[in-house]
């Protein structure tokens, strides 16, 4: 596990844009956070490291987002907020996606059990007016990896 301190928004979306730069197909990536604790602050950051320009909002409504790198490879952005039973969330086809793509779920405690077990867990929470603690963890191989990437990124 690592604990890192963000003081702003710009700092947050550095840590996305060096962590987005890091996935790759196949990766999952879980976004935990009270509303406002920067989950779509820090996927501003991920699209832009995973080399997209297209332009990150919150999937709330659409719960699917999609945005394609350079060379077309899509980072699916999901929102399970609006999950209202298991079944209904084995129906996102989350591995259809993750057969072509990348993956951020905002909300996933709403679905863990169907969840992979191999992600890598991010946690945010608020500390004060701009100051949040991001905490990763990874379960499975690949995600360590990813984690200790970062930290020499
Ligand atoms: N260190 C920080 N990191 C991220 N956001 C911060 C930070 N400090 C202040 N903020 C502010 O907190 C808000 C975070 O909003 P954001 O939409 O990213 O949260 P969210 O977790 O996606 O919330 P929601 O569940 O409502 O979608 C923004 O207004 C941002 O400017
Ligand atoms: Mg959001």
């Amino acid at each position: 596990m690592q604990t890192i301190y963000s003081h702003n928004p710009a700092h947050t979306r550095e840590l996305g844009r060096k962590l987005g730069a890091l996935l790759r197909p196949g990766d999952l990536l879980c976004l935990q956070g009270d509303l406002g604790a920067g989950k779509t602050t820090l996927t501003q950051g991920l699209a832009e490291g995973w080399g997209s320009r297209d332009a990150v909002s919150s999937p709330t409504f659409v719960m699917v987002n999609q945005y394609r790198a350079a060379d077309d490879t899509p980072l699916y952005h999901m929102d399970a907020y609006r999950i209202e039973s298991l079944p209904e969330a084995e129906q996102l086809g989350l591995d259809d996606m993750l057969a072509v793509g990348a993956l951020i779920l905002e909300w996933p405690e709403r679905i863990e059990p169907i969840l992979p077990q191999e992600r890598l867990w991010l946690t945010l929470s608020h500390q004060g007016e701009n100051e949040r603690q991001i905490t990763l963890r990874a379960s499975g191989a690949r995600p360590h990896k990813l984690l200790n990437d970062l930290s020499l990124a």
